[in-house]
Order: C-alpha cells, then sequence, then structure tokens
C-alpha cells in the first residue's frame, strides 16, 4: 500500500447512535449463513486474548455480498498496549482495491503483512490481514494494527506473548481457531494480563508471566515455573477435589483439548483456561491464562453464608414472636374480664403482624419483602381472630399492589394496617357484617394505602386528634415519626355512601 495517509477516509460515512453488532452487519450486507455467524461470535467471544498478546487493534471486516468490498463488522481494542484506532470502524465500509492487505488476504486465503509501517494520523501502524475460516468457507478477514509508538525492545514477556498471538492467529488462517468448548457457568474468564502461562509439545513451561509466576506462589510453589512438567507440578499442589470431576486435573492442564478449570488449596484458588495451540501440522504446546481468584471465591462463600445468616435471623424472630403470641392466647383464656382479655387478644393480634412481616423476610434474599403478600395474609388473620372473638362475617379485599418493600417500611406498614383492618371489624359494622377493601397504590417516590370500609361511618363529632385510643394513637406516631408520612380518616366518598376512609400516604425512597 503506497499511501501513507490514509486519515479520515476510513471512518464510516454515517454515525448511527447505536453500534451495529456483528448479527446486524452480517445481515445487512453479506451473504453470511447462521453457522458462520456463530462461528464468528464464538471468534469474537475469545479475541480480546488476541488483542492483548499482539498489543494490536484488532477489526474484522466482512465480505460485501455484491463483491464491491468489506464492511466492518466488529473492533477490539488491547488492554496491553496504547490502540491504533480512536475511531470507531464497525459499520464502516472499505471498497475493493482501497486497501491491498484485505484483498490479499481474502484473495489469497493467507496472512498477510507489509514490510513498512502505515502512518495513520502521525502514528506509525503496522498492518497484517488474517483470513478467517470455518472449514473450508471464507468468512472475512481480520486486520491487526499494532500501534507501533508504544512497542520497546520486546522484552521476553512481550516476545512470549507476540509468538503466541501469532500461533493463534495462523489458527484462525486455517479455521482451527476458535475453539467450540462448553463454558463454565462460574467461569472466572482470565484475561492475558491476570496471568499467562506457554507449555510447550511436552507439557512443560516456557514462559510464565510475573502475576502466573505469584499465583502458583501463592499456591505454595516455591520456585520457578520455568522448566516445570505444568500438570504435575499443579496436582502436587492443589487438593484433591471433593466431588466428583469430569476428568482428572492432570489431564485438563496436559493441554490437548480446550478447557477451564479451578483448582486450589487452603490457601490458593486458581481459574485457568486452557488453548491448545498448532499453528501448523504439529501440537505445539498450549497457552494457559490464569488467575488467582482467591479473594473473589472467599467474597462469594461469605456474602453466601450472610444472606443465609439474615434468613435464619428472620425466621428465628418470627418462631420467637409466634411464641409469644401463643403465650398471650394461653392467658387470655385464663382471664375473665372481658376487657383484660380483649386487650391480650389485641397483643396477641399485634405480634402475630409482625411475625408475618419476619416470616416473609426469611423467604428472601435481601431485605425486601413482597408486601401484597404480607397484606393478604394481615387481612386474613385479622379477619379469623374478628370471627373468633365473635364478630360478623367481614370480607376483606386488596386492590392494586404495594410493591416490594425494605424491612424498615414493612414492619411498621403492617402494624398500621392491623390495626386499621381491626378497627373496621370492630367498629363499622353491625350483625350483617360487611366489606372493607385496602387499596395500594405505587406512585413516583410515595405510597398511598387506602382502607375502606362500608359500614356505619365514624362516631358523630369524631375528633381524630382526640377520639383515639391505643389504636389510632399506634396507627399515627408509625405513620408520622416511623414512616414520614401523614394520616388522614373521614368518610368514605360522597353522600349517600356510608363507611370510612382511611388514607396512609408514605414517602418512599426509591431502589
Ligand atoms: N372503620 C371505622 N368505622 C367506624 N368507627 C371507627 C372506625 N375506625 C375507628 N373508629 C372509631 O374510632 C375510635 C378510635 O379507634 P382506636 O383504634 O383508636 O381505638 P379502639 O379501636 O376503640 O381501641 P384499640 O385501642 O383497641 O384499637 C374507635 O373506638 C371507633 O369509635
Ligand atoms: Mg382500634
Amino acid at each position: 500500500m503506497g499511501h501513507s495517509h490514509r486519515g479520515k477516509r476510513w471512518l464510516p460515512r454515517y454515525y448511527s447512535p447505536v453500534v451495529p453488532s456483528v448479527r446486524d452487519v452480517v445481515r445487512l450486507h453479506t451473504d453470511l449463513d447462521e453457522d458462520d455467524l456463530a462461528w464468528l461470535q464464538l471468534l469474537l467471544s475469545d479475541w480480546q486474548i488476541i488483542a492483548d498478546l499482539s498489543f494490536a487493534d484488532l477489526v474484522l471486516w466482512l465480505p460485501d455480498r455484491d463483491g464491491r468490498g468489506f464492511w466492518g463488522g466488529a473492533q477490539m481494542r488491547p488492554t496491553t498496549g496504547p490502540t491504533a484506532f480512536v475511531d470507531d470502524l464497525v459499520g464502516a465500509f472499505v471498497p475493493t482495491g482501497r486497501r491491498q492487505l484485505l484483498d490479499t488476504a481474502f484473495e489469497q486465503r493467507r496472512i498477510a503483512r507489509e514490510g513498512d509501517p502505515e502512518w495513520r494520523d502521525n502514528v506509525p501502524v503496522r498492518v497484517e490481514t488474517i483470513p478467517v475460516l470455518r472449514g473450508t468457507s471464507l468468512l472475512g478477514v481480520i486486520a491487526r494494527n499494532t500501534n507501533l509508538l508504544g512497542i520497546r525492545p520486546p522484552s521476553r514477556l512481550e516476545l512470549s506473548y507476540l509468538q503466541t498471538a501469532s500461533d493463534l492467529t495462523r489458527m484462525i488462517s486455517v479455521g482451527r481457531f476458535p475453539q467450540p468448548f462448553e463454558r463454565r457457568e462460574w467461569s472466572a474468564s482470565p484475561r492475558v494480563g491476570d496471568g499467562f502461562v506457554r507449555t510447550d509439545a511436552v507439557g512443560m513451561v516456557a514462559y510464565a508471566s510475573p502475576n502466573a509466576q505469584s499465583a502458583y506462589r501463592r499456591l505454595g510453589l516455591p520456585g520457578d515455573l520455568v522448566g516445570e512438567s505444568f500438570a504435575t507440578v499443579t496436582t502436587s499442589l492443589v487438593d484433591v477435589p471433593a466431588g466428583p470431576v469430569d476428568e482428572p486435573l492432570g489431564i485438563t492442564l496436559a493441554g490437548l483439548a480446550p478447557r477451564e478449570a479451578e483448582f486450589g488449596n487452603e490457601e490458593a484458588t486458581v481459574a485457568a483456561r486452557v488453548i491448545p495451540l498448532q499453528p501448523g501440522a504439529e501440537y505445539d504446546g498450549a497457552l494457559v491464562l490464569l488467575r488467582d481468584v482467591t479473594e473473589l471465591r472467599m467474597r462469594e462463600r461469605e456474602l453466601i453464608t450472610k444472606d443465609a445468616t439474615i434468613r435464619e435471623i428472620h425466621h428465628r424472630v418470627k418462631n420467637n414472636l409466634q411464641t409469644v403470641a401463643a403465650l398471650l392466647r394461653l392467658q387470655s383464656r385464663r382471664v375473665l374480664e372481658p376487657e383484660a382479655r380483649a386487650a391480650l387478644d389485641e397483643a396477641v393480634r399485634r405480634v402475630g403482624s409482625i411475625a408475618i412481616v419476619h416470616e416473609t423476610l426469611s423467604h428472601t434474599l435481601d431485605e425486601h419483602v413482597d408486601f401484597d403478600e404480607v397484606a393478604d395474609r394481615l387481612g386474613q388473620m385479622v379477619g379469623e381472630v374478628g370471627r373468633d372473638a365473635g364478630a360478623a362475617t367481614v370480607h376483606t379485599s386488596r386492590s392494586g399492589s404495594f410493591g416490594r418493600l425494605s424491612s424498615d417500611v414493612a414492619t411498621p406498614l403492617a402494624m398500621v394496617l392491623t390495626e386499621l383492618l381491626q378497627n373496621a371489624i370492630q367498629h363499622a359494622f353491625g350483625a350483617d357484617g360487611g366489606r372493607v377493601d385496602v387499596h395500594a397504590l405505587r406512585l413516583a417516590g410515595r405510597l398511598e394505602v387506602i382502607v375502606d370500609d362500608d359500614g356505619r361511618g365514624l362516631p358523630a363529632g369524631f375528633d381524630p386528634g382526640t377520639s383515639g385510643h391505643l389504636g389510632l394513637s399506634i396507627v399515627r406516631t408509625l405513620v408520622e415519626s416511623e414512616l414520614g408520612g401523614l394520616i388522614t380518616l373521614g368518610a368514605r366518598g360522597t353522600e349517600g355512601e356510608t363507611g370510612t376512609r382511611v388514607r396512609v400516604d408514605i414517602p418512599m425512597r426509591e431502589s
């Protein structure tokens, strides 16, 4: 390519606000089929490794349906070095003839590179193009663009990276990479920078990056990894797994098949990704990416036990409250004086309503409850207690939804609702019974709860400030002080309708 300044001619002619996916580009502009696309996606899920190992930007160019040129399908920047492109090339079009190296790699199905670096915006860039093959089908070309400004005389680490990168690109050009394999759910997906080991054809460690070496020091290896058999040295350090395994670790780490593994001992846990390398006719060892996941796994274990502990606490609080309620109930049976008895029954109910919240919390993973469930169970409980006490049949129902509430809102709100339901059942109706509806409305930043009954209404001259007994003063304290909200009591609806409406309005911190 004779030009020295390509500059902005590379940019897409349009900028769409959404960067197209490789799927979009394949569908819009190419003749590639679903299997080709799946292969490309598999490649893209791993090409960060190649970008990192070669300190280079990668751009996947896909052949236009009408053979007019190539479309930018995907792009990857290195995390180990400077980028060669500030701009996005996905969606860009390069006509045939514009970039000789792309055409060469595509037409001749071979890796093409040029001797002299290309200059782009005053940055020297070395370009190499790699045909992407799946079986015998040619899917596109990867351009590997190395920003030479950032490259010092290569160290042993860099040489080892570059060698492995070139093995991988050769494998891409003959359809041997990517390697389909079963990803693990727990995969910690190690990256090049996390730890790099290169083994040779007989499984000896040829190079280990400082991070890989540190991980092994942590596992208990006093000496150098280089020169050791990777599988043997690892199995000598780690514990034999307690559970069933699909294959012995020594076989996984021999590096003959693409695998992921996690191993460790008391001191450390390491995640590994094994990529066998066969750039030419012969197997040539493996690339192993390692990541020290000791802290990660430790924190996960702690989190699991913390969640379990919180649930267990709620479970026990609920049990204790139920025990208290049962004791109070026993006591109330022994008391003869009706007023004292009623007071004890009420205490049973109040304790019970808090127990319901804790029971619900003991089933959840976080400190939030689905309050609809709580409200429905409270309605049931209050109705039952009312029936036991000989009240008329009252139907309770709920409309609307409370949504999820944090426990510091749920507990006081459960008590408020209990008192309001109890009042309706106790005071609103005669022998015929009636209906109570709880309506919940979740609005931006607040929750509105309305308790309606179709009973006789509040007594004449009712003054919510002074007429309240213990029940309403509990409710007022909880709503105004605990929940920072407002409560109003009044007649339900317009003329002709009887009944009481209690409206509770509380502010919500949105989660
Ligand atoms: N839904 C209602 N329908 C009719 N009257 C009601 C209703 N809710 C409350 N009241 C009236 O308001 C009064 C005060 O209620 P409050 O809950 O404070 O006390 P209480 O229910 O009498 O006793 P407790 O302390 O056991 O709750 C009630 O005695 C009743 O006269
Ligand atoms: Mg009351």
